[in-house]
């Protein structure tokens, strides 16, 4: 399976993003990842759909719309129609997951779930046979910079293991949260194939190699 690389716009100079978009996949950024954030499901807000409208004329490659926010279902027709490629949204704010799921179908785009470090996979297991990608927070979502949490790689494993038994080869494992040139290597190892990246790819003085590192 294909490595990808999905560039968190939360970690770019968001004073500069026509050019900070343009960088990232001139260095080589497969995805765009853009994190719209609440303040309720967790503490921060970040940005929402003008600014993706935005984000979307500037840029040439997939949109990867990652909603931390509660009842997504209420905002999948807007991110849908703004342009997004796929949208994934937290297991843990969906009263009705697979109604959300299906929602994000109906535009004929992908549709991903996430949980968080201390979701069970368990909890996440009825839905991986509709889904297209399955996003494994490698921290506590709500900010970028944090530190890698190792105890999610047994997640992604178990996840993995699943998806292969049901012959479900094509969906996408995303991580999330403190991925560099060092703990991508773990990720991949645990079944991971799209690595999101906000503060170390942008932070990086050559971009070329950091983005280079991750695939
Ligand atoms: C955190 C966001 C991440 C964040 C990652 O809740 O979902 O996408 O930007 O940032 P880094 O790569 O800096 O950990
Ligand atoms: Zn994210």
């Amino acid at each position: 399976m294909k490595d990808l690389v999905s560039a968190s716009l939360l970690g770019c100079d968001l004073a500069d993003l026509k050019n900070e978009i343009k960088s990232i996949e001139k260095a080589g950024a497969d995805w765009l990842h853009c994190d719209v954030m609440d303040g309720v499901f967790v503490n921060n807000i970040s940005f929402g759909t003008p600014v993706l409208k935005c984000v979307r004329k500037a840029a040439s490659v997939p949109m990867d719309t990652h909603l931390m926010i509660t009842d997504p279902i209420r905002y999948i027709d807007d991110y849908a129609e703004l342009g997004s490629d796929n949208i994934t949204f937290h297991l843990e704010a969906a009263s009705d997951p697979q109604a959300v799921i299906d929602k994000i179908h109906s535009h004929g785009i992908s549709a991903g779930i996430s949980i968080k470090p201390g979701t069970p996979v368990s909890e996440v297991k009825p839905y991986l046979g509709s889904v297209d990608m399955v996003l494994v927070m490698t921290v506590e979502p709500g900010f970028g910079g944090q530190k890698f949490v190792a105890d999610t790689l047994e997640k992604i494993s178990e996840i993995r293991y699943i998806l292969d038994s049901m012959g479900r080869t094509e969906v996408n494992i995303e991580v999330d949260g403190g991925v560099n040139g060092e703990t991508v290597k773990l990720c991949r190892e645990a079944g991971a194939n799209v690595f999101v990246s906000g503060s170390y790819i942008f932070g990086a003085e050559d971009r070329v190699a950091a983005v280079g590192s991750l695939k």
